[in-house]
Order: C-alpha cells, then sequence, then structure tokens
C-alpha cells in the first residue's frame, strides 16, 4: 500500500517547518507537485528552497502534475469548483498510480492543509474513487498565525470567537455579532468595498518572506494606503498573498 502525506510547510520560510514536517519530507520517496502557472513560480521556487535546505543533497523524485484551470468567469462559483475538484481528482489519482507500490509520496501545502486548501477532499474523493493508499496530513503555519505572530497581537479578544472568512463572504457583510474577523482570499476587492467605519484592521501580505509588509490602524485611516501597496506590490512581483484581521472598534 502505498502512504500519501500531506505535510503543511507554513508561509515559505523554511524556518516554519515543524519538526514533524522535517521527517515527512525526509521520509518521502517522491514529491507530488502542482504547477501552477506562472505567478506562482516564485511559490514553487521557495518550496524547492524549502526542500533543498532539509533533504541534503538527496533528491527524490519530483512528479509534476499539470493543474487544471477553474474558469473563474462561471457564473455557478460551486459548480465551477466541483468540476475543476474533479479533473484534479483524476490527475491526482494517476500521478499515485504512478508510484511504485509501498512508496511514500508528499504534497507539500503552503501553510496548513486544513486552511482554504483543497489537497485533503481532492485525495479523499480520489480514495472514494477505488485509488487505494494510506493518508497522513501533518500540519503547518497558516496566514492567520504568521499574520498574528507578525504583528504580536492574538486573534480573538478574551472569551470571544474568531471567524476566519473569504474575500467573497466579506463582500455580503461582516457578521453582527462577531469582532474579529480575519479574512483570506481577498483579491483586494472586498477590502476596496468595506465602510471603513468603526473598523481597525491588522493587515500582513507575503507574511513569512523576505517580502513581508505589514500594516495595522483605524481602518478609515489606513485603508488608501493598503489598496496602494497592494497595487504596487503586485505590479512588481507579478502577485501577490494577503491577509487581515478586522476588528470593530466602538459600540
Ligand atoms: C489558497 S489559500 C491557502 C491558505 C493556506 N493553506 C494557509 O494555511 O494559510 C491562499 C490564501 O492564504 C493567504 N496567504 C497565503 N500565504 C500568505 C502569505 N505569505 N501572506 C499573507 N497571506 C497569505 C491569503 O489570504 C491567500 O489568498
Amino acid at each position: 500500500m502505498r502512504t500519501i502525506t500531506v505535510i503543511g510547510i507554513g508561509m515559505g520560510s523554511p524556518e516554519h517547518l515543524t519538526l514533524e514536517a522535517i521527517a515527512a519530507i525526509r521520509a518521502a520517496d517522491a514529491f507530488l507537485m502542482i504547477e501552477k502557472g506562472t505567478a506562482a513560480d516564485e511559490l514553487v521556487a521557495i518550496r524547492e528552497t524549502v526542500l533543498d535546505r532539509v533533504l541534503d543533497g538527496r533528491s527524490p523524485a519530483v512528479v509534476r502534475i499539470a493543474n487544471p484551470k477553474r474558469d473563474a468567469a462561471d457564473p455557478d462559483y460551486r459548480a465551477g469548483v466541483d468540476r475543476w475538484h474533479a479533473a484534479r481528482v483524476a490527475l491526482y489519482s494517476d500521478a499515485i498510480a504512478g508510484l511504485p507500490d509501498h512508496a511514500h509520496g508528499a504534497f507539500l501545502v503552503w501553510g496548513d492543509p486544513a486552511f482554504y486548501d483543497s489537497t485533503i477532499r481532492i485525495l479523499d474523493q480520489a480514495a472514494t474513487g477505488g485509488m487505494a493508499f494510506t493518508l497522513k496530513v501533518i500540519p503547518g503555519i497558516s496566514a492567520p498565525q504568521a499574520l498574528a505572530a507578525a504583528h504580536g497581537i492574538p486573534l480573538n479578544r478574551i472569551g470571544e470567537a474568531i471567524h476566519v472568512t473569504t474575500g467573497r463572504r466579506l463582500a455580503a457583510g461582516l457578521p453582527h455579532d462577531l469582532d474579529s474577523t480575519v479574512v483570506m482570499l481577498d483579491d483586494g476587492s472586498a477590502l476596496e468595498a468595506l465602510n471603513p467605519d468603526g473598523l481597525a484592521i491588522w493587515w500582513g501580505a507575503y507574511l513569512g518572506t523576505p517580502d513581508e509588509v505589514l500594516v495595522a490602524g483605524p481602518l478609515d485611516e489606513v485603508k488608501a494606503d493598503i489598496l496602494r501597496l497592494r497595487r504596487e506590490k503586485r505590479a512588481a512581483k507579478g502577485w501577490i498573498m494577503d491577509t487581515y484581521l478586522l476588528r470593530r472598534t466602538a459600540g
């Protein structure tokens, strides 16, 4: 039986790897890498740097899996994502079937596999479809954790809940009864559309990398700066990933 390990590697700094992740990387016979295309080339390079640091010259096989393109213009978001997942299930199954019988294959997942990452879901569907393997998951440092650490803050107020959501969902409004909301996967438009009154923000982009940039303050004072920085950095690097915490300051 093959073993497939999904390894959370943190935000790109080799220092984010846990000892468990390092052991799992060293135990892998093959790395299954999704090719995400130009904007993500630098992320692939960061992953390769992480591997170089840990593998000490050993070079396990690298199996590259083409990433089918999701139709972002599909008006039915959920159905579009389902179709995209189905294509990925077939590609992942083929890649696993290509590994020797008792091999250890590993997926390196950005951050933590439990936060807005489809790898586990796709592998579950591959298993349901008849692909036999043992699944292991190693947690990693996720963007909300890296954000909180970089700003030196806890994410919650004492005894209160933390709401983690996406830019797409934030566009529908902040939950009335929740004060601390972490937003991921925003292309900038949800922040731009947000009414800044009575809100504070802790924002971070390229967290855990040498390009990390942080801004915090009352949203009405810093929103324009964040949006400008976002545009400038994205234009300069070709990609941006940012995460932010919003908190009500009044009421
Ligand atoms: C597909 S999700 C992956 C999340 C990842 N699994 C995690 O644990 O953080 C991508 C989103 O994660 C956040 N993110 C990932 N890397 C980041 C980084 N280095 N700095 C800031 N945000 C990041 C951004 O909100 C981005 O849109």
